[in-house]
């Protein structure tokens, strides 16, 4: 596989693969990345918060765990009786479980004194001796009195779950800083050009085809000012969003040195978020999440889930079809989802996002901002979407259907025959 576009736009920064302007001009919605529009679900299963990014415990060869029969995840949670828009500024991290993989039961938060004034967006490894670890991004320095932007990589080890009497996660728990940028391959605040810079989403990997252990996130590439990536061009210099990463040298989860992005986005978007891969036909599908409005000038893109694939994880990465994109909402409720997170199930591949912003109806997301709280309020889900099936070979993706809101199956659960299969059907 040869990424034959490579280098156009590119501005050489060290990262194996960019995501280059070309690419990314042909986002369009197609029948095969328009997600089903999703309709609130009849009960809010966790009606005292609302959620919106989600991951699951997996172990280390990224299967989604199952301990003693149940799933279990972790979700940025805030009181539902905020603003959606300062949900960001009082995240928590709260676990949930499921023993059917449909209805879920708040566990609490997981976490006293974690690092960070609150916390984003991680990962979470059920390690072979039974221990849980979380890797989560600190934002904000603690003991500071304003609410302030710095982010850093922290793991979080000692957790155990015990199923005795029921569900229970516990510590004590260690807080590590593991990572924080360097500056040369990874932006810092003070070198950030645009909006906020990035150094978050810490995802655990190991991978099958090597057996080497890695931490992806989601960073900036540093453009100094005066650099020629972009043709020079300063405004699209300030989007330079990148998949970064971490090796750890002896699978040990507490101990990582930072390497080259495996991709970066110069010129082209300034958050690659959430990044994670699903391991394949021997080949790796890197996923990420972003913006409409993260986009450099003279691109169109979406809220949507886009992806790429190579067949080393440090490959040149090949945007799937042809422009990246994945999966996105439909035009009529552009915001209705996001934070997309792809994992496998049997011959389909899987993807969870939260219910956002619906009712949207060709705003932006600034416009919503001079609404009541109430009619804010009114338009937000926050709460797990539904999951939505992929069917994935080489560069191309499609999708099938949706199960229901929060359906996570259970391992080997057999899925029920997809809409089009029905429709297929039919007409045989
Ligand atoms: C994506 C995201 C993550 C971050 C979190 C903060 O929805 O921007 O990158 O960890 O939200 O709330």
């Amino acid at each position: 596989m040869t990424n034959e576009t490579l280098g156009d736009g590119s501005p050489g920064t060290g990262a194996r693969t960019g995501w280059t302007r070309e690419q990314a001009s042909r986002i369009e919605r197609t029948e095969d990345t328009v997600a089903p529009i999703v309709y609130p679900p009849e009960t809010d299963q966790i009606p005292e918060v609302h959620i919106w990014d989600t991951w699951f415990l997996r172990e280390r060869d990224g299967t989604l765990a199952s301990v003693d029969g149940y799933r279990v995840c972790f979700s940025l949670t805030a009181p539902s009786d905020l603003l959606p828009g300062k949900r960001h500024d009082v995240a928590t991290i709260r676990c949930f479980y499921s023993d059917d993989g449909r209805t879920w039961h708040d566990a609490g938060p997981v976490f006293e004194g974690a690092l960070g004034q609150r916390q984003w967006a991680g990962s979470a490894l059920y390690d072979d001796d039974g221990s849980a670890y979380l890797f989560y991004t600190a934002a904000g320095e603690e003991g500071s009195e304003d609410l302030t932007y710095t982010q850093r990589i922290v793991g979080a080890s000692g957790g155990r779950i015990d199923t005795a009497g029921g569900f229970e996660l516990s510590g004590p728990w260690t807080h590590h800083e593991l990572l924080t940028p360097d500056g040369e391959r990874y932006e810092r605040e003070d070198q950030s050009r645009g909006m906020i810079y990035t150094f978050r989403d810490p995802w655990f990997f190991e991978d099958p085809g090597t057996g080497e252990t890695w931490l992806l996130f989601e960073a900036n590439t540093p453009v100094p000012e005066g650099s020629d990536a972009c043709g020079g061009d300063a405004a699209l210099q300030a989007f330079n969003g990148s998949v970064g990463v971490a090796r750890s040298p002896t699978g040990d989860p507490l101990e990582w040195e930072l390497a080259d992005p495996l991709l970066d986005a110069v010129c082209v978007n300034q958050e690659l978020e959430r990044p994670h891969v699903v391991y394949r036909d021997g080949l790796y599908y890197l996923f990420v999440s972003s913006h409409l409005h993260t986009f450099a000038p003279g691109l169109e893109g979406f809220d949507a889930l886009y992806g790429f694939v190579a067949e080393d994880l440090r490959g040149e990465y090949v945007p799937l079809n042809d422009s990246g994109l994945v999966a996105t909402n439909p035009e009529n409720a552009p915001f209705q989802s996001y934070s997309w997170m792809a994992f496998p199930h049997g011959e389909e591949v899987l993807v969870q996002s939260f219910f956002n912003y619906y009712d949207f109806a060709g705003e932006t997301l600034d416009e919503i901002a001079h609404l009541s709280g109430a009619e804010q309020m009114r338009r937000f889900g926050g709460t797990l979407g539904p999951t939505l099936r992929l069917d994935v070979a080489g560069t191309r993706t499609r999708i099938l259907g949706a199960l229901g809101h929060w359906h996570i199956p259970l391992a080997g659960e057999e899925l029920p025959p997809t809409d089009r299969e029905l429709i297929r059907r039919g007409k045989a």
